[in-house]
């Protein structure tokens, strides 16, 4: 037995010690990456697919075109890109990365998990890797999981990417959902930042007894993929879209009121909002129940959809590289999704 299991030393270990004894104090955002692909599909593309309009898409939902990912692309693809800038932005390398933790439910395969697929394809030698499923709130859930690791003293630089390639499991002949989704993927890379930047507060929260509102009832261990499965088109999402809609606009306030009464701040003290982009009216509800001016509100729906656990990344690596996001501004994060889920954050950028 012991000729099987060597003993092995882990001089990895010794950073993740030293961390810890050293307490960091303030975790933050040290880089930032987005990746998508560069097929569009436009709401006259859909027209074409099945009985709607982009009259009808654009006043209910705000969408006007999404990306989609061809036959060849999968989630860790999307996954990498965004990592590797993210890390590019970080002044950092792979092998500084010691945790990745990607924020999925549309996984390369079941196992190994895609976070452990973007650790081989990018080359990171030493980490600890795995993937959450949060569905949209995903991104928030992966930053909370990790900043609560590397306060343990487990990672110095973790490697924070939400992505789902959402339209391999979207069914395009139900109007009702294939009209909402896009693909892609949004990294961050967190680690030590001075004292009063950083991560200020985070909530997270759940409803289990709402989950068969949101749900791709078949492919997991309680439906298998069969071919009744597959004639169901029941390994596609399924939604019950008012159930969701009266939920969300609730929930993105309550969430964000209470991640920045946790942070002993107001609404009105946040430079920006990014939301989970799933729907411009729930956008639209949340603006007006927080009473924080729209143009603070990042908001990127109609070019990109709802792209579940990416969506903040993507519209946060947008509204930095464009100028609007500055460091040192103070950002409030919400987001809701399949669980149901919710969860916030508040962060000096
Ligand atoms: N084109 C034309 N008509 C449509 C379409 C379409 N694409 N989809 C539905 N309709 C029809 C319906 O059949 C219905 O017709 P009926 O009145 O004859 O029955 C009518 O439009 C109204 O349907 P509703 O579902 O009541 O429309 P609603 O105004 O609620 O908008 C929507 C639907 C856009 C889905 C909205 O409910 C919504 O955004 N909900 C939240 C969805 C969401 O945020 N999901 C979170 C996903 S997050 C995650 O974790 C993946």
């Amino acid at each position: 037995m012991d000729n099987l299991s060597p003993r092995l030393s882990y001089p990895e270990f010794d950073g993740a010690r030293n961390l810890k004894e050293s307490s960091i104090v303030a975790i933050g955002i040290l880089g930032i990456g987005s990746a998508y692909p560069d097929r569009i599909l436009t709401n006259h593309d859909l027209e074409k697919m099945v009985d709607t309009s982009d009259e009808w898409i654009r006043t209910r939902s705000g969408i006007s075109e999404r990306r989609i990912c061809d036959a060849d692309t999968a989630t860790s693809h999307m996954a990498c890109d965004a990592g590797r800038k993210a890390i590019e932005d970080a002044g950092l390398k792979p092998e500084d990365i010691d945790l990745i933790v990607v924020a999925t439910f549309s996984p390369d395969t079941l196992i190994p998990s895609t976070a452990c697929w973007v650790m081989a394809k990018l080359n990171i030698p030493n980490c600890a890797a795995f993937d959450i499923n949060a569905a949209c709130t995903g991104w928030i859930y992966g930053v909370s999981t990790a900043l609560g690791l590397m306060q343990n003293g487990l990672a110095r630089h973790a490697l924070v990417i939400g992505a789902d390639a959402i339209t391999k499991f979207v069914d395009f002949q139900d109007r009702a959902t294939c009209v909402l989704f896009g693909d892609g993927a949004g990294a961050a890379v967190l680690g030590e930042v001075e004292q009063g930047r950083g991560f200020l507060s985070e909530t997270l929260g759940a409803d289990g007894r709402m989950g068969p509102n949101l749900m791709i009832p078949g492919g997991g261990s309680a439906r298998p993929i069969s071919q009744e499965v597959l004639d169901n088109r029941e390994a596609y999402v399924k939604m019950q879209g008012n159930e969701v809609f009266k939920f969300a606009v609730r929930i993105m306030c309550d969430s964000l009121c209470g991640a920045l009464s946790k942070a002993g701040l107001a609404p009105a003290d946040l430079d920006w909002v990014i939301p989970h982009q799933a729907n411009i009216r729930i956008i639209e509800g949340a603006i007006k129940r927080l009473d924080i001016p729209r143009e603070r509100f990042i908001v990127n729906i109609e070019r990109f959809g709802n792209t579940s656990a990416a969506s903040i990344g993507i519209a946060m690596d947008e509204a930095v590289r464009d100028g609007r996001i500055k460091r040192g501004d103070l950002v409030g994060l919400v987001a809701f999704g399949g669980g149901l889920t919710w969860g916030a954050a508040v962060v000096r950028y």
